[in-house]
């Protein structure tokens, strides 16, 4: 059956570009990002993969850890490394998963015969310290994702883990938060000093809390 938000992300042992991963060690206590990409030696995919390594401080900073997977050798996976470094002006920084026997693609639901019947989609699921799964989204091989929005929701999704806010319609780094619905007003009043702008008594409006 198809993995959903709140399951057990999957344990795996596989081959990386820097040696065996087994998964839920390797996340250890932090958050994880898993994607994959269709095929290595591809143009979106390459330039997918230099934005990652950029964007590796972001995800440290964040306590996130990535790790990227194909259907490719791990022969491939180096050589089309240099590619990376040479075309994006980024050194790969983080393990790239080299799925040549399925084993983890099928774990995940990665390939989606209707679209290929050989390759992963664009798949990312981000993985909590408490080993379940906080998002899931799927893009066509067509189409580079937006990293940047990874990072958004990350945010969002530790400000919800740590602070109890959820967070409202294209909101961004900065933004005003919402109160979770579950947390009653009196509790509220305590956990939120900056104070809360009642707008209904389900949509309560405060400040970042972690600002
Ligand atoms: C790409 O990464 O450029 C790509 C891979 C598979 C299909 C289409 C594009």
């Amino acid at each position: 059956m198809a993995l959903r938000l709140g399951d057990t992300a999957p344990d795996f042992t596989q081959e990386s570009t820097e040696g065996p991963i087994h998964f839920h060690d390797w996340i250890g206590n932090k958050w994880a990002v898993l994607f994959s990409h269709p095929k290595d030696f591809t143009p979106v995919c390459t330039t997918e993969l230099g934005e990652v390594s950029k964007l590796k401080p972001q995800f440290d900073k964040r306590n996130v850890k990535v790790i990227g997977l194909s259907v490719d050798p791990l022969a491939d996976h180096k050589k089309w490394a240099g590619d990376i470094e040479e075309t994006q002006g980024a050194k790969l920084n983080f393990p790239l998963l080299a799925d040549a026997d399925r084993k983890v693609s099928d774990l995940y639901d990665m390939i989606h015969p209707n679209a290929n019947d050989t390759l992963t989609v664009r798949s990312v699921f981000i993985i909590g310290p408490d080993k379940k799964v906080k998002l899931i989204i799927t893009y066509p091989a067509s189409t580079g994702r937006n990293f940047d929005e990874i990072l958004r929701v990350i945010d969002s999704l530790q400000l919800t883990a740590n602070y109890k806010v959820a967070t409202p319609v294209n909101w961004q780094h900065g933004d005003d938060c919402i109160i979770v619905p579950s947390m009653p007003d009196a509790e509220a009043d305590k956990a939120f000093p900056k104070g809360y702008k009642k707008v209904k008594p389900y949509l309560r409006i405060t400040p970042q809390p972690n600002l």
